[in-house]
This record gives C-alpha cells, sequence and structure tokens, in this order.
C-alpha cells in the first residue's frame, strides 16, 4: 500500500513538474510569439493576444496578384523572394528537415524526429522550426550537412521548384532569398542552381570538437534568432527597395507575404500561389540533373516517412528473401518467386533465337561480349538471371561482400589499360562476359561516357539496355556503404528491373572486322543505348561523379584512371 502512494506521488510529481513546467514555457513561448506577432500586424493592438488568435493564411491576401498574372518576359530589376511557400511549392519544410537527418544524420535522427511530429503540432510556427533544427542538427557534423547539400537537397528542391516564381528570379537582375530555414541547408542549391546573389537564411551555432573533430552543430541557432524576414530585407537593400518582391501566400511563418510586402511598400508583390503553380518541367532545370547521392527516392513528408519506417521490417525480410532466392535456387524458380515477392522484370530479347544458339556465328570460339547501361551494380545479376545463364562480370570496386554474395562469377579489374585487356580477354575465351563500360552508376536518364576497351576486345557485341525502377531506397551510393546496395534495392516495395537485350552489333561497326576505332565503336554503342532508353549521351566520367558527389574521385588507390578516350 504505501509503496503504492509513494508511486502516486512520484507520478504526480512527474506530471507536475516536468510536463507542466516544460508546458508552461512553451505557453510562454508561443504568447511572446503571438504578441510580437500581433504586432506586426497592427501596430495598435486592441485585443487581447492569445497564441489562438494566430490565423493560418490560405487565402492570397486581397490587393496581391498571384504569380500566375506576372507577364513573363518582362526583365526585373532585383528581387527579394521567399523560399518555402514561394520559391518552393509546399510550405511545409518538414520534408527537406527529414532528408538531412536521415542522409546527413541516421537512420534513429529520422526516427526521432518523425516522432517529435505530433507534438510540432501543439506548438506555434517559430517554435517548431526550431525544434526541427534541433532535433535534426544537435551533434551533427558540419561536413556531413554540406554534403547533404550539395548531393541529395537539389534534387528536391529542383523537383519541388515553383515554377513561376523560379521564372522570375531568373530573369531577374539579381535576385535575394530571404527565409526563416537554416541557410545552410538552402544557400548551395540557391547559389549554384539559381544563380540567387545572396541568402539571408537562420545561422546555426557551430563549435569545434577537438583537434580532428571537425565542426559540429549544437542545435541551436545563432544569437540573432530566426531570420525575420520584412526585418532582413530592410537590413539588406537599406534604401533602396527591391523592385519586385514574391512572398507566400500561406506562410506559417508570422511575418508572411503580405506583410513583410506591406511593410516594405514595394510597388510590385506577388504572391506565389500552390494552386497556380506549376512542377517545373525537367528540361527548364538551370543546371541538368545528372548525380545525386542519398538513399531516400521519396520526398519524405510525415506520412511518406511513417510509411517508410512502418515498411522496414518487411522490407528487410523481403531483401534477404530476394537475396538468398537469387543466390541459391535456380534461374526459373529464381524468377518465379522474385516475381511473386513484388521484383518486376522486364526481359526483351531482340535477337534471332536461331543466330545466338548457331554455334558458328561464335567466333574464336569466344564467348559474347554484353554490353551494358549501368543503374545498379546487380545489372549482371539481372541479365545473367533473365538470360537463365550463367555469365562473367567485370567489375571496378565492388566491395568484398558483394563480391562473396554474387551469385554470379565476378573479375576485378585494375583501371590498368593493358592489364584489364588481358584479363578481360581471357574471361572472354572462357565464355560469355558482361561489361558496363560506363564505370559507374547514374540514377538519372543520361549515360556517361562509354569506355572503350571492350571495343577491342571482340566483336561478339550485343548491346544490353538496362533501366531500373525505385519507389523507396536507391540502391546506390557514392559516399555511403556501398555493401548495403544491393540491401537497399531489394529492398523496395516493387523495384523494376527492365533488360532489353538488342541486336549484336553489326560487322561493321566493330573493330576487327569494320575497321573501326574502339572510341567510334563504344560511342556508336552509347548512342544507340541512349536513342533506345530515351536518355541523353553526357561525356561525363565516374571522376565527374565522385568529384561532384563527394569531393573525391571515388578511387582508393593512386593509379591514374583509365585514360579511355583520345
Ligand atoms: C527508366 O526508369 C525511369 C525511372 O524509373 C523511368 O522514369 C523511365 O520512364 C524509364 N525509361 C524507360 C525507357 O524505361
Amino acid at each position: 500500500m504505501v509503496f503504492h502512494t509513494v508511486l502516486l506521488k512520484l507520478a504526480e510529481w512527474v506530471v507536475y513538474q516536468l510536463l507542466a513546467n516544460s508546458c508552461y514555457r512553451a505557453a510562454r513561448k508561443v504568447q511572446s510569439c503571438g504578441c510580437f506577432f500581433l504586432r506586426i500586424r497592427n501596430p495598435s493592438p486592441k485585443s487581447n493576444p492569445s497564441p489562438q488568435s494566430t490565423p493560418k493564411h490560405h487565402l492570397p491576401p486581397a490587393g496581391f496578384p498571384s504569380l500566375a498574372k506576372f507577364a513573363g518576359g518582362n526583365k526585373v530589376g532585383t528581387l527579394a523572394c521567399d523560399f518555402q511557400g514561394a520559391l518552393l511549392r509546399s510550405s511545409s519544410f518538414f520534408p527537406y528537415f527529414m532528408l538531412v537527418a536521415f542522409e546527413a544524420g541516421s537512420i534513429l535522427r529520422a526516427l526521432v524526429l518523425l516522432l517529435s511530429y505530433p507534438a510540432l503540432w501543439f506548438l506555434d510556427s517559430d517554435l517548431q522550426l526550431k525544434v526541427m533544427i534541433f532535433i535534426t542538427f544537435r551533434g551533427l557534423r558540419v561536413k556531413d550537412m554540406e554534403s547533404a547539400a550539395r548531393a541529395v537537397l537539389p534534387k528536391f528542391y529542383l523537383e519541388n521548384l515553383h515554377f513561376q516564381a523560379y521564372q522570375v528570379v531568373a530573369s531577374s537582375g539579381s535576385a535575394v532569398v530571404f527565409t526563416s530555414v537554416p541557410r545552410v541547408m538552402v544557400d548551395l542549391f540557391l547559389k549554384e542552381y539559381l544563380g540567387v546573389e545572396d541568402v539571408v537564411g537562420t545561422e546555426l551555432v557551430q563549435v569545434s570538437r577537438g583537434k580532428n573533430g571537425g565542426n559540429y552543430f549544437t542545435g541551436f541557432v545563432s544569437g540573432n534568432g530566426l531570420v525575420v524576414k520584412h526585418r532582413a530585407v530592410k537590413d539588406w537593400f537599406g534604401d533602396r527597395k527591391p523592385d519586385v518582391g514574391i512572398g507566400s501566400s500561406s506562410s506559417p511563418q508570422e511575418v508572411n507575404a503580405e506583410k513583410w510586402v506591406l511593410i516594405l511598400g514595394l510597388q510590385e508583390a506577388y504572391v506565389a500561389n500552390k494552386e497556380d503553380s506549376n512542377k517545373m518541367p525537367r528540361d527548364k532545370y538551370p543546371k541538368p540533373l545528372v548525380f545525386h547521392d542519398g538513399r531516400l527516392a521519396f520526398l519524405p513528408t510525415p506520412a511518406a516517412t511513417l510509411a517508410m519506417f512502418l515498411w522496414l521490417p518487411i522490407g528487410i525480410f523481403l531483401a534477404f528473401f530476394r537475396l538468398f532466392v537469387g543466390i541459391l535456387l535456380p534461374y526459373k524458380i529464381a524468377l518465379l518467386l522474385g516475381t511473386m515477392s513484388g521484383v518486376r522484370i522486364d526481359f526483351h530479347d531482340s535477337r534471332d533465337r536461331a543466330e545466338t544458339e548457331d554455334p558458328k556465328t561464335r567466333n574464336r570460339g569466344g564467348g559474347v561480349l554484353y554490353v551494358c547501361t549501368h543503374r545498379t551494380l546487380l545489372d549482371p545479376v539481372f541479365l545473367s538471371t533473365c538470360l537463365q545463364k550463367p555469365l562473367t562480370a567485370v567489375t571496378y570496386s565492388l566491395s568484398k561482400m558483394s563480391e562473396v554474395i554474387a551469385p554470379i562469377r565476378t573479375v576485378r579489374l585494375t583501371r590498368e589499360r593493358e592489364r584489364d585487356g588481358e584479363t578481360m580477354q581471357r574471361m572472354l575465351a572462357e565464355g560469355d562476359l558482361v561489361v558496363c563500360p560506363e564505370g559507374t552508376t547514374c540514377r538519372e536518364p543520361y549515360l556517361l561516357r562509354f569506355s572503350s576497351l571492350f571495343a577491342e576486345l571482340s566483336d561478339e557485341i550485343v548491346p544490353v539496355a538496362v533501366n531500373t525502377t525505385v519507389g523507396m531506397f536507391y540502391g546506390t551510393t557514392a559516399s555511403g556503404l556501398k555493401c548495403l546496395d544491393p540491401i537497399f534495392f531489394l529492398m523496395n516495395p516493387r523495384p523494376r528491373y527492365s533488360v532489353r537485350i538488342l541486336e549484336k552489333l553489326p560487322a561493321a561497326m566493330t573493330c576487327g572486322g569494320g575497321g573501326k576505332s574502339s572510341l567510334e565503336v563504344a560511342n556508336y554503342i552509347q548512342r544507340q543505348l541512349g536513342g533506345v532508353l530515351g536518355f541523353e549521351c553526357t561525356s561525363l566520367t565516374r571522376r565527374d561523379k565522385y568529384l561532384m558527389l563527394a569531393g573525391n574521385e571515388g578511387i582508393v588507390d593512386s593509379s591514374p584512371p583509365t585514360s579511355t578516350k583520345h
């Protein structure tokens, strides 16, 4: 009995002391923000400021035309623009914090951020932002944030840009973006992709930990607090006002379009309505999006993130099931079970059956050289499964684990042209060989430059157009753990592999029979595969990819990459 009472008392204490106290503090904050909010809106507040009176602005404020009315084509001088809800279509920044939490932080951090979401509902927008910043950035390495800003976020920003607002930015002489979200999350994108002159955003506190610890975020915003946009605009421009302002129509921020535009007394101001925004078409991207990194293939809104976490246990089970089916069982059964577990395989072989099986067409007794586009490191595995015969794959930097679990034979190359040529020649004499001359994977509809080494080895060349679709996780990575690539790919609910085998290269287009140079052959096949897939051919290489995504050349040893052209 006594124990019982003590327990009750303790519980009471916890509830009152901890919860009530923190609620009280939160409520006070909310109230003070509320006061501030009302002061801005109405210089002489008569009514009692209460947090409940914070209105949600969903209607475009009267008097401010929506961007749909902006006469396109005319040049704008200086422009002040909001980010979330204006240049970016969504007014919720949660998915972008989630991206940083997941990709730069860890899955645990992402889970904590997701679990905090219901609580965010009860906070006012400033506090919401501060809580999201704290969870996302507490103890995060600055370096990791920077690489996420470079390799992960631009893709999602581009896909969610407000097209009309972007057009105004693009046509302006100089644009400055004012946002209350952390500057580190948007700075690189706005400057490198949109050519924005300056970005004013909330600054975060960084500390340095030890000699080699690098810099970390503390999770707090700097002494100036969150950026108050209208004030920031005034500070930045001083007396010369920007010519045009674009604000958000539904910004939950205390100072939204209506107000900062009103306060500044701009002549021209527009509201970026979500309703009249188009998604940015891919061909209008200011910079082509060829490379990006990160595991998440979807925009992690709260609902989508929840779905992902619920899927995880099933996904992990499925991934191992699919993996072991692929390794242990014969092709036919593996295909059947794989398809039943949700893997979609589109296979198409354009070759003449008689021709592929006629031994006379095989010259020099060697095998066929399959030349594949490279989407994930499973390309050779799926090709082998579809063909239902064993192939040998040549690889550059397969992780040990992938090498061990690979259901087909893999041979390591060295990136030394002579030695690799000999190795491949030897393999080819023993049987069919798969090469991915791009040398590295690409997720977007582009083909990288084809290394031409393969063209010198054989005239029996068969191009293979491979494409993949994933809905949840990318099965490739530039800076993450490569050994998890196949697992992540197979964890998708419905991963799709499409394998399309084209006709054998005509003799006139080969090195031996046609007298073409290996470079001509490589370029010809690249164009052909690009045409079949509708992908754009580029001259980018593995080196470009790793320089862009990871800031290194993607090679562990110091030997220079195989020179493949000229
Ligand atoms: C290739 O995959 C991408 C990504 O899923 C898809 O959008 C595209 O339509 C596919 N292209 C072809 C030709 O199958």
